[in-house]
Protein backbone atom coordinates (compact mmCIF):
# COMPACT_ATOMS: atom_id res chain seq x y z
CA UNK A 1 0.00 0.00 0.00
CA UNK A 2 1.35 3.50 -0.75
CA UNK A 3 0.23 6.49 1.22
CA UNK A 4 0.56 10.30 0.19
CA UNK A 5 2.15 12.66 3.09
CA UNK A 6 -1.45 14.16 2.73
CA UNK A 7 -3.68 11.62 2.96
CA UNK A 8 -1.52 9.91 5.99
CA UNK A 9 -1.72 13.69 7.77
CA UNK A 10 -5.60 13.74 6.81
CA UNK A 11 -6.14 10.40 8.26
CA UNK A 12 -4.60 10.89 11.32
CA UNK A 13 -6.38 14.13 11.44
CA UNK A 14 -9.88 12.24 11.86
CA UNK A 15 -8.99 9.48 13.82
CA UNK A 16 -7.09 12.11 16.37
CA UNK A 17 -9.96 12.20 18.75
CA UNK A 18 -10.51 8.14 18.65
CA UNK A 19 -6.60 7.52 18.64
CA UNK A 20 -6.81 5.06 21.84
CA UNK A 21 -9.63 2.67 19.91
CA UNK A 22 -8.33 2.54 16.75
CA UNK A 23 -4.86 1.61 17.24
CA UNK A 24 -6.00 -0.56 19.97
CA UNK A 25 -8.18 -2.27 17.28
CA UNK A 26 -4.83 -1.95 14.90
CA UNK A 27 -2.49 -3.77 17.15
CA UNK A 28 -4.95 -6.47 18.32
CA UNK A 29 -5.07 -7.13 14.86
CA UNK A 30 -1.29 -7.56 14.16
CA UNK A 31 -0.67 -9.41 17.11
CA UNK A 32 -3.51 -11.65 17.42
CA UNK A 33 -4.32 -12.50 13.73
CA UNK A 34 -1.34 -14.47 12.92
CA UNK A 35 -2.07 -16.64 16.46
CA UNK A 36 -5.80 -16.75 15.38
CA UNK A 37 -4.72 -18.57 12.19
CA UNK A 38 -2.01 -21.03 13.79
CA UNK A 39 -4.58 -21.21 16.81
CA UNK A 40 -7.31 -22.40 14.14
CA UNK A 41 -4.62 -25.13 12.15
CA UNK A 42 -3.67 -26.32 15.42
CA UNK A 43 -7.09 -27.77 16.13
CA UNK A 44 -7.76 -29.23 12.61
CA UNK A 45 -6.89 -33.08 12.09
CA UNK A 46 -4.54 -34.90 11.58
CA UNK A 47 -1.44 -33.21 11.87
CA UNK A 48 -3.26 -30.44 14.07
CA UNK A 49 -0.92 -30.05 16.97
CA UNK A 50 -4.08 -30.09 19.13
CA UNK A 51 -6.66 -32.57 17.35
CA UNK A 52 -4.90 -35.37 18.37
CA UNK A 53 -7.44 -38.16 17.17
CA UNK A 54 -9.15 -36.22 14.40
CA UNK A 55 -9.32 -37.95 11.34
CA UNK A 56 -7.83 -35.69 8.38
CA UNK A 57 -9.35 -32.51 7.60
CA UNK A 58 -11.85 -32.97 10.99
CA UNK A 59 -12.03 -29.84 12.91
CA UNK A 60 -12.31 -30.18 16.54
CA UNK A 61 -14.27 -27.35 18.44
CA UNK A 62 -11.86 -26.96 20.83
CA UNK A 63 -9.04 -29.23 22.68
CA UNK A 64 -10.70 -28.56 25.98
CA UNK A 65 -11.87 -31.28 28.29
CA UNK A 66 -14.27 -29.62 30.57
CA UNK A 67 -16.34 -28.88 28.97
CA UNK A 68 -15.63 -31.47 26.77
CA UNK A 69 -15.55 -29.88 23.36
CA UNK A 70 -13.88 -32.93 21.52
CA UNK A 71 -15.64 -33.47 19.33
CA UNK A 72 -16.47 -31.78 15.47
CA UNK A 73 -19.71 -30.42 15.07
CA UNK A 74 -21.07 -29.57 11.53
CA UNK A 75 -21.79 -25.97 12.48
CA UNK A 76 -18.16 -24.80 13.55
CA UNK A 77 -16.50 -26.99 10.96
CA UNK A 78 -18.06 -24.98 8.03
CA UNK A 79 -17.60 -21.62 9.64
CA UNK A 80 -14.28 -22.45 10.07
CA UNK A 81 -13.40 -23.70 6.35
CA UNK A 82 -15.82 -21.32 5.38
CA UNK A 83 -13.20 -18.50 6.92
CA UNK A 84 -9.96 -20.57 5.42
CA UNK A 85 -11.50 -20.81 1.96
CA UNK A 86 -12.00 -17.32 1.74
CA UNK A 87 -8.19 -16.68 2.98
CA UNK A 88 -7.37 -19.25 0.06
CA UNK A 89 -10.03 -17.81 -2.31
CA UNK A 90 -8.98 -14.08 -1.67
CA UNK A 91 -5.81 -14.79 -2.14
CA UNK A 92 -4.18 -13.81 1.38
CA UNK A 93 -3.07 -17.36 2.33
CA UNK A 94 -2.56 -19.82 -0.38
CA UNK A 95 -0.94 -22.29 1.96
CA UNK A 96 -4.26 -23.68 2.84
CA UNK A 97 -4.84 -25.47 -0.07
CA UNK A 98 -4.37 -29.39 1.37
CA UNK A 99 -6.42 -28.68 4.58
CA UNK A 100 -9.49 -27.48 2.23
CA UNK A 101 -8.64 -30.64 0.02
CA UNK A 102 -8.83 -32.62 3.54
CA UNK A 103 -12.25 -31.06 4.69
CA UNK A 104 -13.83 -31.89 1.48
CA UNK A 105 -13.34 -36.05 1.87
CA UNK A 106 -13.83 -35.38 5.94
CA UNK A 107 -17.15 -34.39 4.53
CA UNK A 108 -18.45 -36.55 2.34
CA UNK A 109 -17.54 -39.35 4.95
CA UNK A 110 -19.16 -37.77 7.70
CA UNK A 111 -22.44 -37.54 5.41
CA UNK A 112 -23.01 -40.76 5.11
CA UNK A 113 -22.27 -41.52 9.03
CA UNK A 114 -26.02 -42.73 10.26
CA UNK A 115 -26.74 -41.69 13.41
CA UNK A 116 -29.16 -40.62 16.20
CA UNK A 117 -31.20 -38.29 13.60
CA UNK A 118 -31.13 -40.34 10.58
CA UNK A 119 -29.46 -42.05 7.75
CA UNK A 120 -28.24 -39.33 4.90
CA UNK A 121 -31.45 -40.29 3.15
CA UNK A 122 -33.67 -39.90 6.19
CA UNK A 123 -32.82 -36.58 7.97
CA UNK A 124 -28.93 -38.01 9.24
CA UNK A 125 -27.22 -34.33 8.04
CA UNK A 126 -28.76 -32.67 10.98
CA UNK A 127 -27.48 -34.52 13.16
CA UNK A 128 -25.01 -31.46 15.42
CA UNK A 129 -21.87 -33.07 16.16
CA UNK A 130 -19.80 -36.50 15.96
CA UNK A 131 -16.85 -37.95 17.02
CA UNK A 132 -13.32 -36.48 16.03
CA UNK A 133 -13.18 -40.35 14.41
CA UNK A 134 -16.18 -39.70 12.37
CA UNK A 135 -18.54 -42.19 14.33
CA UNK A 136 -21.86 -41.31 15.14
CA UNK A 137 -22.13 -39.39 18.30
CA UNK A 138 -24.92 -40.90 20.23
CA UNK A 139 -25.55 -39.02 23.35
CA UNK A 140 -28.50 -37.07 24.58
CA UNK A 141 -28.12 -33.92 22.46
CA UNK A 142 -30.44 -30.99 21.22
CA UNK A 143 -30.92 -32.72 17.42
CA UNK A 144 -31.75 -32.13 14.85
CA UNK A 145 -29.73 -28.49 14.32
CA UNK A 146 -30.65 -27.80 10.66
CA UNK A 147 -28.20 -24.75 9.73
CA UNK A 148 -25.04 -27.38 9.54
CA UNK A 149 -25.83 -28.65 5.93
CA UNK A 150 -26.54 -25.08 4.69
CA UNK A 151 -23.25 -23.67 6.07
CA UNK A 152 -21.17 -26.33 4.65
CA UNK A 153 -22.70 -26.16 1.32
CA UNK A 154 -22.17 -22.37 1.58
CA UNK A 155 -18.48 -23.18 2.31
CA UNK A 156 -18.18 -25.31 -0.68
CA UNK A 157 -20.02 -23.67 -3.32
CA UNK A 158 -17.43 -20.54 -2.55
CA UNK A 159 -14.79 -23.53 -3.12
CA UNK A 160 -16.52 -24.38 -6.46
CA UNK A 161 -17.20 -21.41 -7.61
CA UNK A 162 -13.17 -20.40 -7.13
CA UNK A 163 -12.44 -23.48 -9.26
CA UNK A 164 -14.84 -23.06 -11.64
CA UNK A 165 -12.91 -19.38 -12.03
CA UNK A 166 -9.43 -21.58 -12.26
CA UNK A 167 -11.78 -23.99 -15.06
CA UNK A 168 -11.69 -26.79 -12.80
CA UNK A 169 -15.34 -27.95 -13.71
CA UNK A 170 -14.71 -31.79 -13.31
CA UNK A 171 -13.57 -31.34 -9.78
CA UNK A 172 -16.57 -29.33 -8.84
CA UNK A 173 -19.34 -31.47 -10.70
CA UNK A 174 -17.93 -35.00 -9.87
CA UNK A 175 -16.32 -34.38 -6.45
CA UNK A 176 -18.18 -31.41 -4.75
CA UNK A 177 -21.33 -31.17 -6.47
CA UNK A 178 -22.61 -34.37 -4.71
CA UNK A 179 -21.57 -33.37 -1.43
CA UNK A 180 -23.61 -30.07 -2.13
CA UNK A 181 -26.15 -31.48 -3.41
CA UNK A 182 -27.17 -33.66 -0.52
CA UNK A 183 -27.31 -31.06 1.90
CA UNK A 184 -29.41 -28.59 -0.41
CA UNK A 185 -32.20 -31.20 -1.26
CA UNK A 186 -31.98 -31.33 2.67
CA UNK A 187 -32.19 -27.70 2.74
CA UNK A 188 -35.02 -28.29 0.21
CA UNK A 189 -37.13 -30.32 1.85
CA UNK A 190 -36.33 -29.57 5.42
CA UNK A 191 -36.24 -25.53 6.53
CA UNK A 192 -39.80 -25.38 7.88
CA UNK A 193 -39.35 -28.38 9.61
CA UNK A 194 -38.32 -27.89 13.39
CA UNK A 195 -35.21 -27.37 14.71
CA UNK A 196 -32.75 -26.58 17.66
CA UNK A 197 -31.26 -23.45 17.31
CA UNK A 198 -27.46 -22.92 16.94
CA UNK A 199 -26.87 -22.88 20.41
CA UNK A 200 -28.30 -25.84 20.69
CA UNK A 201 -31.13 -25.16 23.69
CA UNK A 202 -34.14 -23.70 21.48
CA UNK A 203 -36.12 -26.38 19.73
CA UNK A 204 -38.87 -24.45 17.92
CA UNK A 205 -40.24 -23.87 14.52
CA UNK A 206 -37.71 -21.72 13.41
CA UNK A 207 -34.73 -20.14 14.26
CA UNK A 208 -33.14 -16.77 12.34
CA UNK A 209 -29.84 -17.98 11.82
CA UNK A 210 -30.69 -21.11 10.79
CA UNK A 211 -33.42 -19.86 8.05
CA UNK A 212 -31.15 -16.60 7.22
CA UNK A 213 -28.27 -19.72 6.44
CA UNK A 214 -30.25 -21.64 4.55
CA UNK A 215 -32.21 -19.19 2.40
CA UNK A 216 -28.45 -18.02 1.29
CA UNK A 217 -27.60 -21.78 0.54
CA UNK A 218 -30.35 -22.34 -1.85
CA UNK A 219 -29.49 -19.24 -4.03
CA UNK A 220 -26.05 -19.88 -4.37
CA UNK A 221 -27.06 -23.45 -5.01
CA UNK A 222 -29.59 -22.48 -7.51
CA UNK A 223 -26.59 -20.34 -9.72
CA UNK A 224 -23.68 -23.26 -8.92
CA UNK A 225 -26.33 -26.01 -10.40
CA UNK A 226 -27.17 -23.58 -13.31
CA UNK A 227 -23.64 -23.37 -14.51
CA UNK A 228 -22.55 -26.72 -14.22
CA UNK A 229 -25.51 -28.25 -15.75
CA UNK A 230 -27.33 -29.43 -13.31
CA UNK A 231 -30.66 -28.23 -13.78
CA UNK A 232 -33.23 -31.02 -13.04
CA UNK A 233 -32.39 -29.71 -9.14
CA UNK A 234 -33.10 -25.41 -10.60
CA UNK A 235 -37.31 -25.31 -10.11
CA UNK A 236 -37.27 -27.23 -7.07
CA UNK A 237 -34.44 -24.92 -4.98
CA UNK A 238 -36.06 -21.56 -7.10
CA UNK A 239 -39.67 -22.40 -5.16
CA UNK A 240 -38.49 -23.70 -1.63
CA UNK A 241 -35.90 -20.38 -1.51
CA UNK A 242 -38.82 -18.40 -1.98
CA UNK A 243 -40.91 -19.45 0.73
CA UNK A 244 -37.76 -19.99 2.94
CA UNK A 245 -37.23 -15.42 1.95
CA UNK A 246 -41.37 -15.10 3.26
CA UNK A 247 -40.56 -16.96 6.13
CA UNK A 248 -37.54 -15.00 6.77
CA UNK A 249 -39.36 -12.04 7.01
CA UNK A 250 -41.85 -13.43 9.80
CA UNK A 251 -38.44 -12.87 12.69
CA UNK A 252 -38.50 -9.15 12.16
CA UNK A 253 -41.04 -7.53 15.02
CA UNK A 254 -42.37 -4.49 15.54
CA UNK A 255 -40.24 -3.16 18.26
CA UNK A 256 -37.42 -2.81 15.85
CA UNK A 257 -35.48 -6.00 16.11
CA UNK A 258 -35.33 -9.90 14.85
CA UNK A 259 -36.66 -12.45 17.31
CA UNK A 260 -34.15 -14.76 17.28
CA UNK A 261 -36.88 -18.25 17.86
CA UNK A 262 -40.03 -18.94 16.65
CA UNK A 263 -40.59 -19.97 19.97
CA UNK A 264 -38.57 -20.16 23.78
CA UNK A 265 -39.68 -17.34 26.34
CA UNK A 266 -37.08 -14.99 26.05
CA UNK A 267 -36.07 -11.57 24.98
CA UNK A 268 -35.41 -13.00 21.47
CA UNK A 269 -33.12 -10.20 21.44
CA UNK A 270 -29.65 -12.85 20.59
CA UNK A 271 -26.07 -12.69 18.58
CA UNK A 272 -27.40 -15.16 16.63
CA UNK A 273 -29.00 -12.10 14.34
CA UNK A 274 -25.99 -10.46 14.14
CA UNK A 275 -23.96 -13.76 13.06
CA UNK A 276 -26.88 -14.13 10.56
CA UNK A 277 -26.08 -11.02 8.89
CA UNK A 278 -22.30 -11.63 8.77
CA UNK A 279 -22.58 -14.78 7.45
CA UNK A 280 -24.99 -13.86 4.77
CA UNK A 281 -22.82 -10.29 3.40
CA UNK A 282 -22.85 -10.05 -0.28
CA UNK A 283 -21.01 -6.93 -0.95
CA UNK A 284 -22.88 -6.42 -4.05
CA UNK A 285 -26.33 -6.55 -2.38
CA UNK A 286 -26.23 -2.89 -0.96
CA UNK A 287 -28.18 -2.31 2.38
CA UNK A 288 -31.24 -4.46 1.65
CA UNK A 289 -33.37 -5.13 4.33
CA UNK A 290 -34.76 -8.65 2.85
CA UNK A 291 -32.06 -10.20 3.16
CA UNK A 292 -31.21 -8.87 6.37
CA UNK A 293 -27.66 -7.43 5.24
CA UNK A 294 -25.32 -5.95 7.72
CA UNK A 295 -26.39 -2.48 6.57
CA UNK A 296 -29.93 -2.67 6.42
CA UNK A 297 -31.95 -0.22 8.22
CA UNK A 298 -33.79 -4.16 9.94
CA UNK A 299 -29.99 -5.18 10.35
CA UNK A 300 -28.64 -1.70 12.45
CA UNK A 301 -31.84 -1.58 14.18
CA UNK A 302 -31.33 -4.85 15.69
CA UNK A 303 -27.79 -4.01 16.97
CA UNK A 304 -28.72 -1.47 18.49
CA UNK A 305 -30.98 -3.23 20.87
CA UNK A 306 -28.99 -6.36 20.94
CA UNK A 307 -26.13 -4.76 22.31
CA UNK A 308 -28.27 -2.54 24.77
CA UNK A 309 -29.01 -5.66 26.25
CA UNK A 310 -25.75 -6.72 27.45
CA UNK A 311 -24.49 -3.37 28.41
CA UNK A 312 -26.43 -3.22 32.41
CA UNK A 313 -26.16 -7.00 32.97
CA UNK A 314 -22.08 -7.10 32.59
CA UNK A 315 -20.25 -5.85 35.06
CA UNK A 316 -17.27 -5.28 32.26
CA UNK A 317 -19.47 -2.93 30.48
CA UNK A 318 -20.40 -0.79 33.69
CA UNK A 319 -19.89 2.56 32.53
CA UNK A 320 -19.81 2.66 28.93
CA UNK A 321 -22.37 4.73 27.00
CA UNK A 322 -24.03 3.75 23.75
CA UNK A 323 -21.60 5.02 21.76
CA UNK A 324 -18.66 2.97 22.82
CA UNK A 325 -18.21 -0.71 22.05
CA UNK A 326 -19.11 -3.09 24.95
CA UNK A 327 -18.46 -6.60 25.86
CA UNK A 328 -21.84 -9.07 24.32
CA UNK A 329 -22.95 -12.52 24.92
CA UNK A 330 -25.36 -15.28 23.00
CA UNK A 331 -28.33 -13.65 24.62
CA UNK A 332 -29.18 -11.86 27.48
CA UNK A 333 -30.60 -14.62 29.71
CA UNK A 334 -28.05 -17.39 29.01
CA UNK A 335 -27.03 -19.05 31.89
CA UNK A 336 -24.73 -21.57 30.30
CA UNK A 337 -21.17 -21.82 32.26
CA UNK A 338 -22.10 -18.30 34.15
CA UNK A 339 -23.69 -16.72 31.39
CA UNK A 340 -20.75 -14.66 29.69
CA UNK A 341 -19.33 -12.49 26.99
CA UNK A 342 -18.21 -14.48 24.18
CA UNK A 343 -15.12 -13.25 22.02
CA UNK A 344 -17.25 -14.46 18.86
CA UNK A 345 -20.40 -12.12 19.63
CA UNK A 346 -18.62 -9.59 20.17
CA UNK A 347 -16.38 -9.71 17.09
CA UNK A 348 -19.10 -10.17 15.24
CA UNK A 349 -20.86 -6.51 16.15
CA UNK A 350 -17.87 -5.26 15.20
CA UNK A 351 -17.64 -6.96 11.91
CA UNK A 352 -21.05 -6.27 11.11
CA UNK A 353 -20.28 -2.73 11.36
CA UNK A 354 -16.97 -3.10 9.08
CA UNK A 355 -19.38 -4.65 6.54
CA UNK A 356 -21.63 -1.81 6.37
CA UNK A 357 -18.70 0.82 6.28
CA UNK A 358 -17.77 -1.09 3.18
CA UNK A 359 -20.87 -0.62 1.22
CA UNK A 360 -21.81 2.66 2.21
CA UNK A 361 -18.19 3.46 1.09
CA UNK A 362 -18.83 1.99 -2.05
CA UNK A 363 -22.29 3.34 -2.67
CA UNK A 364 -21.27 6.79 -1.55
CA UNK A 365 -24.02 7.61 0.50
CA UNK A 366 -25.51 6.50 3.83
CA UNK A 367 -29.65 6.32 3.61
CA UNK A 368 -31.35 6.78 7.15
CA UNK A 369 -34.29 5.50 7.22
CA UNK A 370 -37.16 6.02 10.36
CA UNK A 371 -36.05 1.94 11.04
CA UNK A 372 -32.65 2.98 11.37
CA UNK A 373 -32.74 6.41 12.87
CA UNK A 374 -32.46 4.86 16.52
CA UNK A 375 -28.81 3.75 15.25
CA UNK A 376 -27.42 6.82 13.41
CA UNK A 377 -28.77 8.91 16.46
CA UNK A 378 -25.87 7.56 18.74
CA UNK A 379 -23.99 9.15 16.52
CA UNK A 380 -25.59 11.94 15.55
CA UNK A 381 -28.68 13.04 17.98
CA UNK A 382 -31.74 14.04 16.10
CA UNK A 383 -30.05 13.18 12.80
CA UNK A 384 -32.66 13.43 10.16
CA UNK A 385 -34.02 10.80 7.91
CA UNK A 386 -32.86 10.89 4.10
CA UNK A 387 -29.81 10.52 2.23
CA UNK A 388 -26.15 11.48 3.13
CA UNK A 389 -23.97 11.40 -0.31
CA UNK A 390 -19.96 10.78 0.77
CA UNK A 391 -19.45 13.93 -0.36
CA UNK A 392 -21.72 15.78 3.01
CA UNK A 393 -19.77 16.17 5.79
CA UNK A 394 -22.44 13.84 7.71
CA UNK A 395 -21.12 10.92 5.86
CA UNK A 396 -17.69 11.34 6.95
CA UNK A 397 -18.28 11.92 10.54
CA UNK A 398 -20.78 9.26 10.67
CA UNK A 399 -18.54 6.75 9.12
CA UNK A 400 -15.83 8.14 11.13
CA UNK A 401 -17.58 7.62 14.22
CA UNK A 402 -18.98 4.00 13.02
CA UNK A 403 -15.38 3.13 12.92
CA UNK A 404 -14.86 3.89 16.15
CA UNK A 405 -17.61 2.14 17.25
CA UNK A 406 -16.73 -0.82 15.82
CA UNK A 407 -12.89 -0.78 17.11
CA UNK A 408 -14.51 -0.22 19.91
CA UNK A 409 -15.91 -3.44 20.15
CA UNK A 410 -12.30 -4.99 19.12
CA UNK A 411 -10.57 -3.31 22.00
CA UNK A 412 -13.16 -4.73 24.37
CA UNK A 413 -11.66 -8.45 23.52
CA UNK A 414 -8.48 -6.76 23.09
CA UNK A 415 -8.43 -5.90 26.79
CA UNK A 416 -9.65 -9.65 27.86
CA UNK A 417 -7.24 -11.82 25.71
CA UNK A 418 -4.93 -12.90 27.87
CA UNK A 419 -1.21 -12.40 26.86
CA UNK A 420 -0.20 -15.31 24.82
CA UNK A 421 -3.28 -14.21 22.44
CA UNK A 422 -5.16 -18.00 23.43
CA UNK A 423 -9.07 -17.64 22.68
CA UNK A 424 -11.08 -19.41 24.68
CA UNK A 425 -15.03 -19.30 24.28
CA UNK A 426 -16.15 -17.04 27.01
CA UNK A 427 -14.63 -14.43 29.24
CA UNK A 428 -15.70 -13.37 32.70
CA UNK A 429 -18.70 -10.93 32.78
CA UNK A 430 -17.68 -9.62 36.26
CA UNK A 431 -13.47 -10.15 35.81
CA UNK A 432 -13.12 -10.23 32.20
CA UNK A 433 -10.62 -13.47 32.72
CA UNK A 434 -11.09 -16.15 30.25
CA UNK A 435 -14.13 -18.76 30.61
CA UNK A 436 -15.01 -22.27 29.55
CA UNK A 437 -13.88 -23.93 26.45
CA UNK A 438 -10.22 -22.82 26.08
CA UNK A 439 -8.82 -22.43 22.23
CA UNK A 440 -12.02 -22.57 21.04
CA UNK A 441 -11.49 -22.51 17.01
CA UNK A 442 -14.71 -20.86 16.00
CA UNK A 443 -13.30 -17.62 18.40
CA UNK A 444 -10.14 -17.66 15.98
CA UNK A 445 -12.07 -17.91 13.05
CA UNK A 446 -13.95 -14.88 14.48
CA UNK A 447 -10.64 -13.33 14.51
CA UNK A 448 -9.66 -13.68 10.80
CA UNK A 449 -13.20 -12.55 9.69
CA UNK A 450 -13.55 -9.54 11.60
CA UNK A 451 -10.05 -8.26 10.63
CA UNK A 452 -10.77 -9.05 6.64
CA UNK A 453 -13.77 -6.82 7.41
CA UNK A 454 -11.80 -4.22 9.11
CA UNK A 455 -9.32 -4.13 6.36
CA UNK A 456 -12.22 -3.72 3.69
CA UNK A 457 -11.53 -7.29 2.23
CA UNK A 458 -14.63 -8.27 1.42
CA UNK A 459 -16.09 -12.07 0.78
CA UNK A 460 -17.53 -13.34 -3.14
CA UNK A 461 -21.16 -12.62 -3.28
CA UNK A 462 -24.34 -14.97 -3.36
CA UNK A 463 -26.15 -13.07 -5.16
CA UNK A 464 -28.34 -11.62 -2.38
CA UNK A 465 -28.27 -8.18 -5.18
CA UNK A 466 -31.28 -10.41 -7.09
CA UNK A 467 -33.16 -11.37 -4.62
CA UNK A 468 -36.94 -10.06 -4.36
CA UNK A 469 -39.35 -10.88 -1.98
CA UNK A 470 -42.07 -12.63 -3.67
CA UNK A 471 -46.02 -10.83 -3.43
CA UNK A 472 -47.33 -13.89 -2.22
CA UNK A 473 -45.32 -14.12 0.63
CA UNK A 474 -48.20 -13.34 2.83
CA UNK A 475 -49.68 -16.37 3.33
CA UNK A 476 -46.59 -18.57 3.66
CA UNK A 477 -45.30 -17.02 7.22
CA UNK A 478 -44.35 -20.53 9.21
CA UNK A 479 -45.07 -18.60 12.22
CA UNK A 480 -44.79 -15.93 15.19
CA UNK A 481 -41.88 -15.08 16.66
CA UNK A 482 -41.35 -15.57 20.10
CA UNK A 483 -44.53 -17.16 20.63
CA UNK A 484 -44.86 -20.37 18.54
CA UNK A 485 -46.50 -20.93 15.38
CA UNK A 486 -49.92 -19.20 15.12
CA UNK A 487 -51.79 -21.59 12.89
CA UNK A 488 -52.85 -19.13 10.29
CA UNK A 489 -52.34 -17.07 7.37
CA UNK A 490 -51.78 -13.35 7.44
CA UNK A 491 -52.38 -11.01 5.03
CA UNK A 492 -49.90 -7.78 4.49
CA UNK A 493 -51.46 -4.66 4.80
CA UNK A 494 -49.87 -1.57 3.71
CA UNK A 495 -50.92 1.73 5.51
CA UNK A 496 -49.88 4.93 3.52
CA UNK A 497 -50.57 8.38 6.20
CA UNK A 498 -50.60 11.83 4.36
CA UNK A 499 -48.93 13.53 7.22
CA UNK A 500 -46.95 16.82 7.01
CA UNK A 501 -43.97 16.89 9.34
CA UNK A 502 -41.74 18.87 10.80
CA UNK A 503 -38.10 18.45 10.78
CA UNK A 504 -37.19 15.16 13.06
CA UNK A 505 -40.80 14.39 13.68
CA UNK A 506 -41.61 10.90 12.78
CA UNK A 507 -45.21 9.09 12.08
CA UNK A 508 -45.93 5.89 13.96
CA UNK A 509 -48.53 2.66 14.35
CA UNK A 510 -50.09 1.31 16.62
CA UNK A 511 -53.66 -0.68 17.79
CA UNK A 512 -55.41 -3.53 19.15
CA UNK A 513 -53.32 -6.25 17.94
CA UNK A 514 -49.95 -7.85 18.84
CA UNK A 515 -48.86 -7.40 14.87
CA UNK A 516 -49.90 -3.19 16.07
CA UNK A 517 -47.84 -3.47 19.16
CA UNK A 518 -51.30 -3.69 21.09
CA UNK A 519 -51.73 0.10 21.32
CA UNK A 520 -48.04 0.69 22.86
CA UNK A 521 -46.57 3.86 21.91
CA UNK A 522 -42.84 2.87 22.59
CA UNK A 523 -43.29 -0.01 20.47
CA UNK A 524 -45.32 1.51 18.05
CA UNK A 525 -44.32 0.92 14.32
CA UNK A 526 -42.33 3.30 12.60
CA UNK A 527 -43.54 4.41 8.60
CA UNK A 528 -40.56 5.35 6.23
CA UNK A 529 -41.24 8.94 4.86
CA UNK A 530 -39.32 7.12 1.85
CA UNK A 531 -42.38 9.02 -0.20
CA UNK A 532 -43.30 12.17 2.06
CA UNK A 533 -45.61 13.25 2.48
CA UNK A 534 -47.21 9.67 2.39
CA UNK A 535 -46.22 7.80 5.47
CA UNK A 536 -45.61 4.45 5.00
CA UNK A 537 -45.63 0.75 6.28
CA UNK A 538 -46.73 -3.07 5.15
CA UNK A 539 -47.43 -5.32 8.23
CA UNK A 540 -48.96 -8.71 8.10
CA UNK A 541 -51.93 -9.09 9.94
CA UNK A 542 -53.60 -12.12 10.59
CA UNK A 543 -56.56 -12.84 7.74
CA UNK A 544 -60.17 -12.02 8.36
CA UNK A 545 -59.20 -9.98 11.96
CA UNK A 546 -60.72 -6.95 12.90
CA UNK A 547 -58.85 -4.70 14.63
CA UNK A 548 -58.63 -0.75 15.32
CA UNK A 549 -55.56 1.40 15.29
CA UNK A 550 -54.35 4.95 15.03
CA UNK A 551 -51.03 6.81 13.65
CA UNK A 552 -49.16 8.94 15.68
CA UNK A 553 -46.28 11.54 16.13
CA UNK A 554 -43.17 11.54 18.02
CA UNK A 555 -40.73 14.40 18.42
CA UNK A 556 -38.43 14.67 20.87
CA UNK A 557 -39.88 11.95 22.76
CA UNK A 558 -43.00 13.69 22.48
CA UNK A 559 -46.08 11.53 21.38
CA UNK A 560 -49.28 12.59 20.03
CA UNK A 561 -52.08 10.72 19.19
CA UNK A 562 -55.13 11.27 16.33
CA UNK A 563 -57.62 12.31 16.98
CA UNK A 564 -60.93 10.02 17.95
CA UNK A 565 -62.36 8.00 17.17
CA UNK A 566 -59.89 4.75 16.73
CA UNK A 567 -59.56 3.90 12.90
CA UNK A 568 -60.88 0.38 12.71
CA UNK A 569 -60.50 -2.15 9.34
CA UNK A 570 -61.03 -5.80 8.71
CA UNK A 571 -58.15 -7.58 7.05
CA UNK A 572 -58.86 -9.98 3.93
CA UNK A 573 -58.87 -13.20 3.92
CA UNK A 574 -56.15 -13.39 1.53
CA UNK A 575 -54.17 -11.26 -1.27
CA UNK A 576 -52.80 -8.01 0.06
CA UNK A 577 -54.53 -4.95 0.97
CA UNK A 578 -53.60 -0.55 1.22
CA UNK A 579 -55.39 1.47 3.52
CA UNK A 580 -55.02 5.36 2.64
CA UNK A 581 -55.85 7.73 5.35
CA UNK A 582 -54.72 11.39 6.13
CA UNK A 583 -53.72 12.52 9.46
CA UNK A 584 -56.52 13.76 11.59
C1 LIG B 1 -24.01 -27.53 25.53
C2 LIG B 1 -24.25 -26.67 24.33
O1 LIG B 1 -23.19 -26.81 23.46
C3 LIG B 1 -24.42 -25.24 24.74
O2 LIG B 1 -24.69 -24.44 23.64
C4 LIG B 1 -25.53 -25.15 25.72
O3 LIG B 1 -25.70 -23.82 26.14
C5 LIG B 1 -25.26 -26.04 26.90
N1 LIG B 1 -25.06 -27.39 26.45
C6 LIG B 1 -26.37 -25.96 27.92
O4 LIG B 1 -27.55 -26.47 27.42
C1 LIG C 1 -21.71 -24.49 22.17
C2 LIG C 1 -22.30 -23.51 21.21
O1 LIG C 1 -23.51 -23.06 21.75
C3 LIG C 1 -22.52 -24.15 19.87
O2 LIG C 1 -23.00 -23.19 18.97
C4 LIG C 1 -21.26 -24.74 19.34
O3 LIG C 1 -21.52 -25.42 18.14
C5 LIG C 1 -20.65 -25.69 20.33
N1 LIG C 1 -20.52 -25.09 21.63
C6 LIG C 1 -19.27 -26.14 19.89
O4 LIG C 1 -18.41 -25.04 19.79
Amino acid sequence: MRFSLWSLLVGLGSVAVVWGQSSTADSFFATESPIAKSGLLANIGSSGSKSDGAKSGVVIASPSSNPDYRFTWTRDSALVFQAIIDQYTLGLDTTLRSQIDAYVAAQAVQQQVSNPSGSVSSGGLGEPKFNIDLSAFTGAWGRPQRDGPALRANALITWANFLLSQKNTTYVTNTLWPIIKLDLDYVSANWGQSTFDLWEEVNSSGSFFTTAVQHRSLRQGITLATTIGQTSVVSGYTTQAANVLCFLQTYWNSAGFITANMGGGRSGKDSNTVLASIHTFDPAAGCDAVTFQPCSDRALSNLVQYVAAFRTIYTVNSGTTASQGAATGRYPEDGYMGGNPWYLSTLAVAEQLYDSLIVWSKQGKITVTATSQPFFAIFSPGIATGDYASTTATFTTLTAAIKTYADGFVAVVAKYTPSGGGLAEQFSRSTGVPVSAVDLTWSYASVLTAFNARSGVSPASWGAASVTLPSSCSSTGGGSPGGGSSGGSTVAITFNEQATTTFGENIFLTGSIDALANWSPDNALALSSANYPTWSITVNIPAGTTFQYKFIRKFNGKITWESDPNRQLTAPASGTFTENDSWR
